[in-house]
């Protein structure tokens, strides 16, 4: 069993430590613009330009059963999608608003067919929900906002009420999880009560007291009680979720040092939603290093997918799906249940370790591959068995010592020596599964 205890929440965090990777969805009008999520606010742009993706948004190749597939092959297991994103618009049937996918093109309720189609491959269930709203009429004018710039913003924003848009947030989370039965993560972005504007004092950043976020809290886990919060409300929930960032060791609590139930997530290009001049893609070996970078240090990795505006992954997304299904298919038992290798076990050199769950085997991924020999300090003893994971072929260890005729031996009571083959076996980052005593 692993040794790590972690600081225990309201929700059921239990398949989520074992699911480990998972696929985030950002989809939404601002697919079409396909210059960004955030276009409204970085283009300033107005409601009645905007309003022309209301109008002219038409997902017709939108098949989720296909992403569903996709999610699956690649090892994810669970997904998180946008129901509304800061621009606003609903992809879920609300009773509380007219901006919503079922009355354009669309004609039908976009969360429902995802969340019919990943449920259907066993997979666990996310809502995305954003706290900024850019369309809503009570929601006050900040930093952030589209319309912050215009000469009368101040007029703009009298008499919006916070506390309508609040309720309206409410009665939205209310129908989310009420409709689409078990719901497993609700990620709610984000807080930023720091981002005022000095010489505009009535745009003022908001957080917790805004959201009326102990209020929500209390009536999302009144109707889905094991759901999974994530803790961009401003009050410390289950999940910590750093973005774009890998940290280097498990996210713990700053004060109490307690150890935290984290994911990190990150993109395939920079942007979350479809960016179609977007050339900053990562490399199949980079995805790859994410995942274990993130497994070994006990975390969880949310990697995102911008569908484009016509309801498909685009050819590199689904490249970068790809990649993750090809060494996910020979290697996800290193990922999938596993954790942060124990403190006996240090990291070979260039190696990054994670081990399973139940504490029996330990898996090596060999992020730079040495020339024939491997050493492991600390190990001897404790190794059973080993093998290659990918093909199950085995490898040859010895315990102690080992001459290569060089000056000195390689010697160290503790050290298990590892023969690899000459030349790096065929996977991005090969991983050698070690059987403990
Ligand atoms: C953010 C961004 C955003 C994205 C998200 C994902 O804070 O505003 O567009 O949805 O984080 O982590």
């Amino acid at each position: 069993m692993s040794s790590y205890i972690k600081r225990i929440t309201d929700g059921d965090t239990s398949w989520f430590d074992k699911a480990r990777f998972g696929m985030f969805i950002h989809w939404g009008l601002y697919s079409m613009p396909a210059r960004h999520e955030w276009v409204k606010c970085h283009e300033r742009i107005t409601e009645e330009k905007y309003d022309k993706y209301f109008e002219y948004f038409d997902p017709d190749l939108y098949n989720p059963k296909e992403w569903a597939k996709k999610a699956k092959e690649a090892g994810m297991k669970y997904a998180v999608m946008t129901t509304k994103h800061h621009e606003g618009f609903c992809m879920f049937d609300s009773q509380y608003t007219d901006y919503k996918c079922t009355n354009t093109k669309a004609g039908r309720d976009l969360i429902k067919e995802f969340v019919d189609a990943f449920r259907a491959e066993g997979i666990h269930i996310g809502f995305y929900y954003s706290l900024i709203d850019w369309h809503h009429p009570e929601f006050p004018l900040d930093c952030y906002h589209p319309r912050q710039d215009d000469d009368d913003a101040y007029e703009q924003n009298q008499g919006r009420d916070i506390k309508k848009y609040a309720e309206y947030m409410r009665n939205q989370v209310r129908e989310l999880l009420t409709n689409y039965g078990k719901i497993d993560v609700i990620w709610f972005d984000y807080s930023y009560p720091e981002k005022n504007v000095p010489d505009k004092p009535w745009m003022k950043g908001k957080g917790k007291e805004d959201w009326e976020a102990e209020k929500l809290v209390e009536m999302v886990r009144s109707i889905q009680p094991d759901i999974l919060i994530n803790n961009r409300m401003g009050i410390p929930q289950d999940l910590f979720t750093p973005e774009q960032y890998q940290p280097t060791k498990w996210v713990s609590d700053k004060t109490t040092g307690e150890l935290l139930t984290w994911e990190a997530s990150q993109t395939f290009s920079g942007s979350w939603g479809y960016y179609r001049d977007e050339m900053t893609w990562k490399s199949d070996r980079m995805l790859i290093e994410m995942l274990i970078n993130t497994v070994c240090i006990g975390g969880n990795l949310l990697m995102n997918v911008g569908p484009t505006s016509r309801g498909y992954f685009d050819n590199r997304a689904n490249k970068a799906l790809d990649a993750y299904a090809q060494w996910m298919k020979y290697n996800s038992r290193s990922i999938h249940n596993c954790t942060m290798a124990e403190p006996e076990f240090t990291a070979p050199r260039g190696c990054r370790l994670t081990q399973s769950s139940d504490g029996k085997r330990l898996y090596i991924h060999l992020m730079e591959y040495p020339y024939a020999y491997l050493e492991a300090n600390g190990f001897a003893g404790k190794v059973d068995y080993a093998q290659f994971l990918h093909d199950g072929s085995e490898i040859k260890f010895n315990e102690g010592a080992v001459n290569h005729f060089s000056d000195g031996r390689t010697e160290g009571e503790d050290l298990v020596v590892f023969e690899l083959p000459h030349v790096k076996p065929d996977a991005v980052v090969p991983v050698i599964e070690l059987f403990l005593k």
